[in-house]
């Protein structure tokens, strides 16, 4: 790789980062993390690789959710629990009804950094540095805590080592058993429309299991029925983090970000010669790039050559955010560009980062309406392209949030908002959002694959 090294990403602009008073301090604790285990390991991140190549050849599904981002706060077993619970119901909700196997990646263990579309942010007349995560500064509005500190780096690592442990637990240690579909039910999902409709499903898999292990096949003999695996993910957006915990592997030579299996790109901070750019086309962990209204076709051919020469699959994946009202107008073109040239992606719709709109009492938030009216756009138009829409990209919680409007089940008001608006940041589906999404891309995939 040429001239590429864990720092030549320094050389280069860069953009959305903190400014931090005390170097030295920074360079102590960039040196401490450098000795620290990494999160993950290199096997792990080819795995999900040859697991998202699958997904390019329409094999497979990629569901990828969590928080917008994660906080210090909010920090505790039950919110990592809720998360674990229900994206294992939505992946079985596509597997079963929609046939097709599915690859989670949490954005967790690790989500902490935020592009901010403004550097200050103003409250009554006080202009103070905006928030950029819990890994640089502090959400409430004081001046001294919106002062950037290295020592929160320290604090994102640990936080995220913990919670990746718990999610290893969760995944090998019973939870994720399939005789246990119907305990990822949460309670206050259980007793509407949506939680009986994932009970009947969950009666049929139960159904399923006894048949089978009449046959044999129990979760004691076959390990696919009693584990699985949740991938990691975040926006590797502070490159200083990432650098320390960047690690030549000793089998291959190769190196990986190991602060999580799989990074992205954001949208704001994609500059073909800026320092991101640099440090991914570096690191051989399968990554992701956000790819926005404002993309043109040769900017985007660019970018894929420059992170994935070699065309390998499950390398790269598109992360496509374009908002339901220009979806249809923008992204034909360039999908077409992309697939005439045989590109081998993953696509996936996030269909989040441009749907956000304010209301008129203040609160930043999304329709429910508008995120299914994306979804259903991005996998029309790869019927009409005759391409594989590969997976989706969330902002969610299992807890019962009240941040985005509408849904089926507990339509959210403009008002009914302010009763559990919670997030660090962008507004997630909560539980029954997410349940409800899952089913509708259920019945697609279904059609779409058949
Ligand atoms: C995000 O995924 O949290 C994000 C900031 O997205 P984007 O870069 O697409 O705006
Ligand atoms: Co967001």
């Amino acid at each position: 790789m040429n001239n590429w090294n864990p720092s030549s990403w320094r050389d280069f602009p860069i953009k959305q980062q903190p400014t931090y008073q005390d170097l030295e301090k920074l360079k102590r604790v960039e040196n401490e993390l450098s000795s620290y285990p990494p999160l993950i390991f290199a096997g792990e991140a080819q795995k999900l690789k040859s697991k998202l190549a699958n997904v390019v050849d329409g094999k497979a599904f990629l569901l990828q959710g969590g928080d917008c981002a994660e906080s210090f706060n909010a920090f505790n077993a039950n919110n990592i629990k809720d998360l674990f619970k229900v994206m294992m119901q939505m992946a079985i909700v596509l597997t079963f009804s929609g046939g097709c196997p599915v690859v989670k990646v949490g954005r967790i263990a690790g989500q902490f950094a935020k592009p901010r579309s403004s550097d200050f942010e103003e409250i009554n007349g006080i202009s103070l540095p905006s928030y950029r995560g819990d890994i640089i500064n502090d959400i409430s509005f004081n001046e001294k805590e919106r002062i950037p500190k290295a020592k929160r780096l320290l604090k994102a690592y640990n936080q995220s080592a913990a919670t990746l442990n718990l999610l290893r637990a969760f995944a090998r240690g019973g939870m994720a058993d399939l005789h246990k579909v119907h305990a990822w039910n949460l309670d206050f999902v259980k007793d509407n429309t949506l939680g009986e409709k994932y009970d009947q499903l969950a009666n049929k898999i139960s159904e399923t299991m006894k048949f089978m292990e009449a046959c044999g096949i129990t979760s004691n003999n076959t390990n696919q029925l009693r584990e699985t695996t949740l991938y990691t993910s975040h926006e590797a957006l502070l490159l200083n983090y990432e650098e320390a915990l960047t690690r030549q592997d000793s089998l291959t030579g190769k190196w990986y970000d190991c602060s999580a299996h799989m990074l992205w790109i954001g949208d704001r901070t994609r500059d073909l010669d800026g320092a991101h750019i640099e440090y991914f086309r570096g690191i051989n962990n399968p990554i992701g790039c956000k790819v926005g209204p404002s993309m043109k076709e040769d900017e985007l051919l660019n970018l894929i050559d420059a992170l994935n020469p070699e065309n390998e699959a499950g390398r790269l994946n598109l992360i496509v955010r374009m908002g339901h009202e220009k979806v249809a107008d923008i992204f034909p073109s360039l999908l077409k560009k992309v697939e005439s040239e045989g590109k081998k992606v993953v696509w996936s719709c996030d269909p989040m980062h441009g749907n956000i709109e304010k209301t008129p009492n203040g609160y930043k938030t999304r329709d429910f309406a508008n995120i299914l009216s994306e979804v259903k756009q991005f996998f029309q138009i790869h019927k009409a392209q005759g391409s594989v829409a590969g997976g989706i990209h969330l902002e969610m919680t299992g807890q019962n949030v009240t941040e985005c409007t509408g849904s089926t089940s507990a339509a959210i008001t403009h008002e009914g908002l302010a009763s559990r608006y919670h997030t660090q940041c962008d507004p997630r589906l909560n539980a029954d959002q997410s349940l409800e999404l899952a089913f509708m891309i259920a019945e697609t995939l279904k059609e779409a694959r058949a």
